[in-house]
């Protein structure tokens, strides 16, 4: 990887002129701003991949923009990028290379990992997932018993679910209403169980979805799968008629009885949950079309060419992830909702928690070095309005900075009288509220007895973009999840921190593995934890 200058966070110079910059920017209100300066909403916009970002309601000046762009610059985001987009290994634990940018490069690209392109194997791919995709959607696909396929249930976890269930809901609009789709993830027999309760076996296929195909809860569900079939098909050749497989392990795939005809492949260069324009989208392009996928990773890519050839100070991808350490380090924020008005977008904030957390939610730098800063922020969210009525009053009047992302669309999908004016007309209310709030003085002026006057203040200052795009197509999806993609690159570039690992969910999957043992034993067995643990393995092996 390149050598890249890693001065400590806290040394870098924009990182100290930006701490003594945050304190004066602290005191002042977006009230001020807005009013110092008329052009402000105009001026603090981007547009690019089809989408267009007001980011003016945030606490920032010029100043504060020109020192983020400057701590950028100092922690080596356009080197860093280029790493990325060149095949470097910059996932340096695992020393592998994080290409999610390839999966949507043009034929015409080259792209070398270890001296071969990657380009052509990724074409081949899509080639194959778009000759089987057409095959089911047109019913030239069988079932065992001759039937044709009607359900297609994805059985993965983590990215090899998130993504696909998100993609479908979010692309439902576009999909082929004669299918039925299901995904299935937790080891819960419950997911399993409620998903196949009205399917057919006969008229059922199923998708393995696992980069590794040994993840547990995805072996699982997909054993449980396969008996459900059996008990109905009653042969084992069914399986190749019933099940395919995507994976990178073709070894463990044919151990699980999938014929590797029917796998399609991706690379150890995709993280998982970088992986939804990967094979692991199956789903997707059965439910939409290959077109219309393909118009998916357009998108992704129109987005890609923004962030690795524009300026930091234009760059969307780059500024949402500055402001994010912005108000992580500088204003004490813990988390950042993501609100998407827009109800095919209801998953969306779920995908981002595995998006941003899994990529962020480390402590140590890349040399190992404990980091003396807040890296990633929770995210979270729900669409809007009904969000509105639950948790927006902790966003307006509690005691938490909490910047929020708005997502909405000039168009609707679905136009039915007033409802697409009255639900954008609650985007652009929500985000002026929590900047301009409402002042003692204000609420006095209505009337309001001095004693509820506290009550009925809104602070206002609380920070907020808006996402607005002409509609929501599969190329706005495209964009809209490259432009996080490539927030979170930004933000982890900055923390120095390994982006793409994922070390912290192991210890779980091992300790959990030995207690299962613990809670199938026939005999009593000798429990050697703490005495909480073992006090509820007890009473779970009592009463199970
Ligand atoms: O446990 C976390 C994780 O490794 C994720 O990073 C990944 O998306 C998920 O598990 C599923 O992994 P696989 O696709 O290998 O089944």
């Amino acid at each position: 990887m390149t050598a890249i200058k890693t001065v400590p966070l806290m040394e870098r110079a924009a990182w100290k002129a930006l701490k003594s910059h945050a304190d004066q920017i602290r005191g002042r209100h977006l009230r001020e701003l807005f009013a110092e300066d008329s052009g402000r909403g105009e001026r603090l916009t981007l547009e690019a991949a089809g989408l267009f970002v007001d980011y003016s309601k945030n606490r920032i000046t010029d100043e504060t923009l020109r020192l983020l762009v400057a701590l950028a610059e100092e922690s080596g985001l356009k080197a860093r990028t280029e790493a990325m987009f060149t095949g470097e290994k910059i996932n340096i634990t695992e020393n592998r290379a994080v290409l999610h940018v390839a999966l949507r490069a043009p034929k015409t690209e080259k792209i070398f990992v270890d001296g071969e392109d990657v380009v052509p194997g990724v074409h081949e791919v899509l080639d194959k997932m778009a000759g089987f995709a057409n095959r089911i959607r047109s019913g030239e696909w069988k079932g065992h018993t001759g039937k044709r396929i009607k359900n297609v249930v994805n059985i993965g976890i983590g990215g090899s679910d998130l993504g696909p269930v998100m993609a479908y809901e979010a692309l439902k609009y576009y999909s082929d209403r004669n299918l039925t789709f299901r995904f299935v993830s937790n080891v819960d027999g419950t997911d399993f169980a409620e998903a196949v309760v009205d399917l057919d076996p006969e008229e059922t296929l199923f998708l393995v979805a696992s980069k590794t195909f040994t993840t547990l809860e995805t072996m699982t569900n997909a054993h449980t799968a396969r008996d459900w079939a059996l008990l109905k098909l009653k042969d084992e050749k069914a399986v190749a008629k019933h099940f395919v497989a995507i994976s990178t392990n073709a070894k463990e795939v044919e151990k699980f009885g999938i014929d590797t005809a029917n796998m399609f492949g991706f690379w150890d260069w995709v993280g998982g949950r970088y992986s939804m324009d990967s094979a692991i989208g199956l789903s997707t392009m059965i439910a939409i079309g290959p077109e219309n996928f393909s118009e998916l990773l357009a998108g992704f890519h129109a987005m890609d060419v923004h962030f690795r050839t524009t300026p930091i100070e234009k760059n969307i991808p780059a500024l949402l992830g500055l402001l994010t350490v912005w108000y992580t380090e500088f204003f004490d924020a813990q988390t950042q909702a993501v609100l998407p008005y827009e109800q095919y977008l209801k998953r969306f904030p779920a995908y981002l928690q595995q998006l941003t957390m899994e990529s962020n939610g480390k402590h140590v730098t890349l040399d190992g070095t404990t980091v003396d800063y807040q890296t990633g922020p929770i995210y979270w969210g729900e669409p809007g309005t009904n969000g509105q009525h639950s948790f927006y009053q902790l966003i307006h009047q509690g005691t938490r900075l909490i910047p929020c992302d708005f997502i909405g669309f000039s168009k609707t999908l679905n136009p039915l009288g007033r409802h697409h004016d009255m639900l954008m007309a609650n985007v652009f209310a929500q985000a002026e509220a929590l900047a301009y709030g409402k002042t003692a003085e204000q609420v006095k002026a209505e009337g309001t007895p001095d004693w509820l006057v506290p009550h009925r203040v809104f602070e206002g200052n609380r920070p907020s973009n808006t996402i607005l795009a002409e509609k929501l197509t599969p190329r706005v999806l495209g964009s809209l999840v490259a432009l996080y993609e490539h927030a979170v690159f930004t933000q982890g570039v900055v923390w120095n921190i390994d982006s793409f690992d994922q070390w912290g969910v192991e210890l779980g999957k091992v300790l959990a593995t030995k207690i299962l043992g613990e809670l199938e034993a026939k005999d009593e067995p000798k429990l050697a934890h703490d005495s909480s643990t073992t006090n509820l393995i007890q009473r779970y092996r009592k009463t199970k």
